[in-house]
């Protein structure tokens, strides 16, 4: 009786108690009692206990009434589906757990929600986690997990939101990946990963957040980008990513955020630069090695809030036509070749007052005149 009446909804709990013979009457009455008796089954319970076992600390005693006694679908941070009583959310967020992730939660095949972010677990990531074919967000942001990211991942076909940045991780950004045709935000920022870009990612074509910035990323972005046509903000800064600014972006006319800071890239802006980029809000580019004039066309993006391109080689100077750009707060140009001694140099200062909305105005460290 124990076994089943731990898993029943506490609204069915009275029957089940008084008598077996009612049984009969809550199969007919309460088939959503009944099917949870009948049906349910302990594997989720035992995927739970293991997970509780490594657990190291809970200083907020969450896991204290994770026992035999309570329903699991009554644990804290649990959550159940309605029908047929198996657990779908595990929300573990921000309360101070430390320990290893047990590979036993690939046995939440019912999982959809995965979230045990801004916690202390290490260890590695279990490649069991790709059993969850269910699962729609995994969270496991804001820890200490090292090792590599399991390839096993790209069997979680239905989710949409795989959340991975601030740890450790290392090696490669696993090819596999780009079979979750699903995934919307894609985020790996602030980890030790290494390598290539793979060229699967342009199998992601409805990605719309992908962040690998903080890495130690390498070599060119793949000319398959160009199929990312639901991309709307795309950060790979901070890690030694070379090559133009990468062709394929031209083509994902969605994107309102492109940050490139700090990485290698190298050569001119292409003067379509503007048309190309209509919903561009923030251009971050600082410490590369870019070359050429500011593409005038810029001055199109109407939406254009904050262009921050300092420590690059940027020749010319800053375009009359900036004054276009009502929406613009923050023009950082510091520390690059811009300008040529000219007495008119600075003109474009005029142009700048029609920029209401401009609180940041740097343009030290060129080679404007007057
Ligand atoms: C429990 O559920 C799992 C996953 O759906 C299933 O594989 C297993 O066979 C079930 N066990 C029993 C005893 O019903
Ligand atoms: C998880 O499932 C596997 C395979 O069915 C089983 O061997 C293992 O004992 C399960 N783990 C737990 C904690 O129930
Ligand atoms: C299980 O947890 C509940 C709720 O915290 C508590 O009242 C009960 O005493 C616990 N049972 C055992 C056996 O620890
Ligand atoms: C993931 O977790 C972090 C930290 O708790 C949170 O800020 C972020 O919004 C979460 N993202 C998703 C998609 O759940
Ligand atoms: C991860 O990268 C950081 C910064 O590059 C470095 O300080 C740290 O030692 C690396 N950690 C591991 C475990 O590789
Ligand atoms: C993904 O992309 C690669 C290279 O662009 C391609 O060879 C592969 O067939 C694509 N499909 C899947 C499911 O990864
Ligand atoms: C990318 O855009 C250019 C025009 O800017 C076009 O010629 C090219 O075919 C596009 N590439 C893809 C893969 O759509
Ligand atoms: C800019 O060009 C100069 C001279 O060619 C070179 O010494 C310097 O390293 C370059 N700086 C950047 C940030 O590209
Ligand atoms: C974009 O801006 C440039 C320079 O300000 C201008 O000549 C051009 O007509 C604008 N429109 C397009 C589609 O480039």
């Amino acid at each position: 009786m124990e076994l089943q009446t731990s898993f029943v909804h506490s609204s069915c709990l009275f029957f089940l108690s008084v008598h077996t013979i009612l049984f009969m009457f809550i199969y007919l009455s309460f088939p959503q009692c009944a099917s949870a008796g009948i049906l349910g089954n302990q594997t989720d319970k035992l995927a739970l206990l293991d997970l509780k076992s490594q657990i190291t600390e809970d200083p907020q005693g969450l896991m204290d009434s994770w026992n035999a006694t309570l329903n699991v679908c009554q644990w804290p941070g649990v959550t159940c589906g309605h029908k047929h009583q198996r657990v779908i959310t595990l929300d573990l967020k921000d309360h101070r757990l430390a320990g290893t992730i047990s590979p036993s939660i690939g046995n939440l095949s019912f999982l959809r929600i995965l979230d045990i972010s801004d916690n202390s677990f290490h260890g590695v990531i279990p490649p069991d986690l790709g059993q969850l074919i269910r699962l729609q967000t995994m969270n496991l942001s804001f820890n200490f997990l090292r090792g590599e990211i399991p390839f096993t991942l790209s069997r979680c076909v239905n989710v949409v939101n795989l959340i991975l940045d601030h740890n450790i991780l290392q090696g490669h950004i696993p090819t596999e990946l780009g079979s979750l045709t699903k995934l919307e935000m894609l985020y790996l920022k602030n980890n030790n990963l290494t390598g290539n870009v793979p060229n699967t990612v342009g199998n992601l074509t409805s990605l719309r957040e992908f962040y690998i910035s903080y890495n130690d990323l390498e070599g060119e972005l793949p000319e398959t980008m160009t199929n990312m046509r639901s991309l709307i903000e795309l950060g790979v800064s901070v890690n030694s990513l070379t090559g133009e600014f990468p062709p394929a972006l031209y083509n994902l006319s969605s994107l309102t955020l492109i940050s490139l800071s700090f990485n290698k890239f190298r050569g001119r802006l292409r003067t379509d630069f503007g048309p190309a980029f209509p919903n561009l809000q923030r251009l971050y580019l600082a410490n590369n090695y870019f070359t050429g004039s500011i593409p005038a066309s810029l001055s199109n993006c109407s939406d254009l809030l904050r262009l921050d391109i300092p420590i690059n080689n940027f020749t010319g100077n800053i375009p009359l036509s900036f004054g276009n750009l009502k929406n613009l707060l923050w023009l950082n140009v510091l520390d690059n070749q811009l300008g040529s001694g000219a007495p008119d140099d600075l003109n474009f200062i005029n142009s700048l007052t029609n920029c209401k909305m401009l609180e940041f105005l740097d343009i030290a460290n060129n080679k404007f005149g007057g």
